[in-house]
């Protein structure tokens, strides 16, 4: 008698478990590993750095829009002041009004140094996003704050070149074809006198943070 079948067909299966735990285990640290890498890569520490680098792609450049008063405008209107961008659109039902609500508080908060800073709202949804409502919209918000839209082609120019992740969503069953949504970055760009990046904020960063940056930027002299 032998137990030579049981142990080969116990080893057998030992061996498929053993493998799937492996890979499991070399899943979870791949996984791990990518997680740590584009964590790093979004700190901002990592955004800074790659924008210093001269050969990394940097956030920011050069774009052409048309401002909420109708007036085409480029990036070099707003040189000599800090610009803070953010992108998003009016029919957003709660990411764009929040954010751009504590940038609004943000630039009460600096009183008389708002002055030397172009709050930017760039809409990722031109084709809802007309001139008319983008001059209702941003006066919710901040007299300050410009509006900016353009065509599809200029928007994803400026989109792509500020690394701006854009999805339409379909309408949902029943909604109007133009009820849609727009999934998209909800970052705080805060950009230097000379149109170079300075900090990128995530949508939950406070007030007080944003007011930080924002300061920290303004006294940034080079
Ligand atoms: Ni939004």
């Amino acid at each position: 008698m032998s137990f030579s079948p049981c142990i080969k067909l116990c080893e057998g299966t030992l061996s498929v478990m053993m493998r799937r735990l492996v890979f499991a285990a070399a899943g979870l640290a791949l996984a791990t590993a990518v997680a740590a890498v584009v964590a790093l890569y979004l700190s901002n520490s990592g955004l800074r750095e790659a924008a210093k680098n001269a050969t990394a792609p940097a956030i920011g450049g050069p774009f052409s829009l048309i401002d909420h008063t109708g007036r085409g405008v480029t990036e070099a209107d707003y040189r000599g002041k800090l610009m803070v961008v953010y992108f998003g659109y009016t029919f957003c039902p709660d990411v764009c009004p929040t954010g751009l609500y504590k940038i609004a508080q943000a630039l009460d908060a600096l009183g008389e140094d708002a002055n030397g800073v172009h709050p930017l709202f760039i809409t990722v949804d031109p084709e809802r996003d007309t001139t008319a409502v983008m001059k209702d919209y941003v006066a919710n918000f901040h007299p300050d704050l410009v509006g900016l839209s353009g065509s599809l082609e200029q928007i994803g120019a400026t989109t792509k070149a500020y690394r701006v992740y854009v999805a339409k969503a379909e309408p949902e069953a029943g909604a109007a074809a133009d009820e849609y949504l727009v999934d998209h970055t909800a970052i705080t760009y805060v950009m230097g006198r000379d149109g170079g990046f300075r900090q990128a904020l995530s949508h939950g960063s406070s007030v007080e943070e944003i007011t930080a940056a924002i300061r920290k930027a303004l006294d940034d002299r080079s």
